[in-house]
């Protein structure tokens, strides 16, 4: 579901409020989810452009507009999904079954996952490489900007939320063929309380 009504907050409130939490102690449902994924990922435009992939326009910035991270989520069983920020939809990954709840005992490791949903952050370095000779770090730091938009939203969501320092190679990517080139680009639990 699209949230179109407007969300009233106080940013300079949200900003002093917003902190790394960890409880994830209820599950998130479907719709919070969604309010989660189109405030923080959905595509609001897109043209095509002379490098190839389309250029896309996001609530948050991305070098060249390529916007090269893709988000997959992961409940408690079943496949990745992947966030489609056209399509505003979670669609799934065929044979990912196994890479995610391996994705979630190495998440559990660093702590306990409870109830929350594991987000994952997966390059696609091609997208950033068809403008920028130097495109590595870009996408790194792409996957930095999309992780802090996420934060905030989080908070004003009055959601859970925690990046995690591992990048979630290889069970972000191991299901898929090799030549996707894409690589894994970090962790994060979201959840509610
Ligand atoms: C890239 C990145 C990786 C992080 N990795 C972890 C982690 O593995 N485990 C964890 O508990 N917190 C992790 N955090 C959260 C930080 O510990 C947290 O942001 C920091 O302690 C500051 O606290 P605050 O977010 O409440 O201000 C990470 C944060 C970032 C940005």
């Amino acid at each position: 579901m699209p949230r179109n009504e407007s969300l009233e907050l106080d940013l300079v409130a949200l900003l002093e409020r917003r902190q790394t939490r960890r409880g994830f102690k209820k599950p998130i449902d479907d719709e919070k989810l969604g309010e989660f994924f189109w405030l923080s990922c959905r595509s609001r435009s897109s043209h095509s452009s002379p490098f190839g992939p389309d250029q896309e326009s996001r609530v948050h910035p991305s070098a060249g507009a390529l916007h090269p991270i893709h988000v997959l989520v992961s409940r408690s069983a079943g496949p990745w999904m992947r966030y489609d920020p056209v399509e505003h939809a979670l669609i799934e990954l065929p044979g990912s079954t196994n890479s995610a709840a391996a994705g979630r005992n190495a998440a559990n490791r660093i702590f306990n996952l409870n109830q929350g949903v594991l987000l994952g952050l997966v390059a696609e370095p091609g997208k950033t490489e068809a403008k920028y000779d130097n495109h590595e770090t870009l996408v790194w730091r792409d996957a930095g900007v999309l992780l802090g938009y996420m934060s905030l939203i989080a908070e004003a969501l009055h959601l859970d939320f925690c990046p995690l320092g591992i990048t979630g190679q290889t069970h972000l990517t191991d299901f898929l063929p090799e030549a996707s080139r894409l690589q894994a680009a970090g962790l994060a639990v979201l959840g509610a309380d």
